[in-house]
């Protein structure tokens, strides 16, 4: 048993379907998010799950190039507060490290469940703050954007040529190295 097929089958897709995901299933994400490791345990990270009613506000807080978020049922803000955190030295702090492997889970459970989550950063992170009454010593780092898929009527052309096309990433070998980093003068 992997992974792999999970981590493969996650996609940004963008067209949702608006129907309201049961509430163990939104519990079960969450819970996948807060057993992920932390520096010294820390768990400087905040969620705020947020559904029904409640997302018309969230909504206003999404330019027109997120506008295929506003079908989503469920939106997680994702939040983290620096000085709860590790800050170690060379500029290691640890706190949006530690909410980045916390959203990870979240979108691989997720994703297993069959479910697309998609973070973005893409809002306006005043004014959500304002919505949802956020502290100000708090980042919005990310809005985790849940739902099934659906239609992709509100996407752009380029939107859905991304969701269907090949998979667009560096080359393995000029992000990952074996051993050491690599010579400056070869290749
Ligand atoms: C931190 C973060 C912010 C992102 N912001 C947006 C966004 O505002 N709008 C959007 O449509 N996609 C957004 N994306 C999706 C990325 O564009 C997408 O993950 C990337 O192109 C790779 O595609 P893939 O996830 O399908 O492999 C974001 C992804 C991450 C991790």
């Amino acid at each position: 048993m992997t992974l792999m097929k999970e981590i493969e089958d996650r996609r940004a897709y963008r067209g949702l379907a608006p129907d309201p995901l049961p509430e163990d299933q939104v519990q079960r994400l969450l819970s996948a998010a807060h057993l992920a490791p932390s520096c010294f345990n820390k768990q400087s990270w905040r969620f705020v799950a947020v559904t029904g009613d409640a997302l018309a506000g969230l909504r206003e807080t999404l330019p027109e190039g997120n506008k295929w978020a506003t079908r989503a049922p469920l939106i997680v803000v994702a939040v983290q507060k620096p000085s709860l955190d590790c800050r170690l030295d060379e500029g290691r702090d640890y706190a949006p490290f530690d909410l980045g492997l916390a959203v990870m889970s979240l979108v691989l459970q997720a994703t297993h469940e069959g479910l697309v989550a998609h973070p973005i950063a893409g809002y306006s992170p005043g004014k959500v703050r304002k919505v949802l009454g956020i502290p100000e010593d708090y980042v919005v780092q990310t809005l985790v954007i849940v739902g099934q898929r659906g239609p992709d009527d509100l996407l752009t052309d380029w939107q859905k040529e991304r969701e269907t096309g090949p998979r667009q990433r560096e080359p393995l070998e000029k992000v990952a190295f074996r051993n050491r980093w690599p010579d400056p003068t070869s290749g």
